[in-house]
């Protein structure tokens, strides 16, 4: 298991690029099922997400021609897709594995797909997708850990319906939206979630031939279609992935240009930001941020919602800044029950932080020293690299596996930004 080194105390200067958004990839591999023609995606982040996802509807049968590693793009043919189950070994490893199921049932009448289990942030259950593909018609029983989908005997596709979502989930919008682009009439979705990746999905949708409206907003109409095309499309950029240089660069110093970035998708961050005391300025290829280090911000109190408010994804990494910049602040956790795995490893650092269920009291300020961490999740882990920047000393993040699912190639990123951080492989013990 590879483990990351980090000297802390460079600022950090120069220019990277952001990578396609791992959160518009997946659901857009699963877009692929839904046509028997090719579809090319360019903007494709090298992540082991997008891999798993591969390996998932290769196993389907569907022909991967997996171009990521050289030019960022791949093309997917699921017009020979032979076996529409999802199997328990590669849905275990990812939950947006759940994102096969829509598709699958709307062309061929039929899926089975592995339950996701537990995850490290929260429970996570998928009870909104499959209400959803119900109201649709689907015949869903829950049986030996697998959902398993079908049609009523004698119907052939899924049924417009008119569906409200008890919460609002962002992979259950996708889900649904999917389904009912090749439903018979017409599908309103109420509650729907509003976050770009999911106007991204519809957009490619759309160049497929759907019939979509209203994505972006809480309601999204679509009208089902008989059947749709091939298409190409190119994932927008990663807001996340945005957002957690924004943070590396506030807290450790520095003046970065963020190649392919789009502040638009970004605002409830870049606000706080900015009252923050960094600087933050659209430019015409991305966005151009300048901080004078931790010592020279303001800690900032915020509670994660929904888009277009705080993302809960970027809840760990913008702690990290509220660690080390002074004055006391005040985060509320909304979205996930058990969103504060990073808290007890910054603890380790040095960071004074007290959580009481859904909220953290962080007392800034805090001269941090490095030490062993252990990542958690994907999010956790980029916050740990984030607090390791300007820790005295060296600092060891343990289980990078977690970072490699989102971030592609965030250590080379940051070195060419000249932060001092290298991978190694551990030693087995
Ligand atoms: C997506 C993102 C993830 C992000 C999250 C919230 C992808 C691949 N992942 O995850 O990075 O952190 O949105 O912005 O896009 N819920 C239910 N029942 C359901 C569905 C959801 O109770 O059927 C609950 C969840 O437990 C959670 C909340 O609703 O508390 C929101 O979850 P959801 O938006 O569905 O998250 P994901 O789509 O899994």
């Amino acid at each position: 298991m590879d483990q990351l080194l980090i000297t802390g105390g460079q600022p950090l200067n120069g220019s990277i690029h952001i990578a396609g958004a791992k959160n518009a990839t997946l659901p857009e591999l699963c877009a692929a099922l839904l046509t028997a023609q090719p579809v090319t995606l360019e903007n494709v982040p090298a992540l082991q997400d997008v891999r798993t996802m591969l390996k998932l509807i290769a196993s389907m049968g569907v022909h991967v021609q997996d171009d990521v590693a050289s030019s960022n793009a791949l093309t997917l043919h699921a017009g020979g897709l032979d076996k529409t189950e999802a199997h328990y070994d590669l849905v275990k490893t990812m939950r947006a594995s759940i994102l096969v199921l829509g598709p699958l049932l709307a062309r061929f009448g039929k899926a089975r797909v592995s339950l996701p289990g537990g995850c490290a942030i929260g429970s996570r259950p998928v009870d909104q997708h499959i209400k959803g593909l119900e109201a649709m018609g689907a015949v869903i029983e829950v049986a030996h850990g697998y959902i398993e989908a079908s049609l009523p005997v004698g119907q052939t596709r899924l049924t417009g319906a008119h569906i409200t979502t008890d919460m609002v989930t962002v992979t259950g919008t996708e889900n649904l939206m999917m389904a009912a682009a090749l439903a018979d009439g017409v599908t309103v979705l109420d509650n729907a979630a509003q976050e770009p990746e999911i106007t991204d999905l519809a957009e490619m949708l759309i160049k497929m031939g759907a019939r979509i409206e209203g994505h972006g907003t809480s309601r999204i109409r679509i009208e089902g279609v008989a059947s749709l095309n091939g298409c190409s499309h190119a994932v927008v950029a990663d807001r996340i992935e945005t957002g957690t240089f924004l943070c590396a660069v506030a807290v450790a110093g520095g003046d970065v240009h963020l190649h392919n970035a789009r502040a638009g998708h970004l605002d409830a961050v870049i606000d706080k930001l900015r009252e923050a005391g960094v600087s933050v300025e659209s430019t015409e290829t991305g966005l151009h941020v300048k901080s004078a280090g931790a010592s020279s911000l303001k800690a900032q109190s915020f509670r994660t919602t929904e888009y277009p408010g705080f993302p809960t994804d970027m809840q760990a990494q913008f702690m990290a800044l509220n660690v080390v910049a002074p004055g006391s602040s005040t985060v509320v956790e909304t979205i996930f029950e058990n969103r504060y795995m990073h808290v007890q490893e910054m603890q380790r650092l040095g960071a004074r932080i007290t959580v009481e269920g859904k909220t953290a009291v962080i007392d800034g300020g805090a001269t941090l020293s490095g030490a062993h961490v252990m990542a958690t999740d994907l999010r956790a882990s980029a916050s740990l690299v984030i607090a390791a920047l300007v820790a005295d000393g060296e600092t060891t993040v343990e289980r990078v596996y977690h970072l490699d699912r989102g971030y592609d190639r965030m250590e080379v990123k940051l070195q060419s930004l000249g932060a001092h951080i290298q991978r190694v492989s551990a030693k087995p013990n």
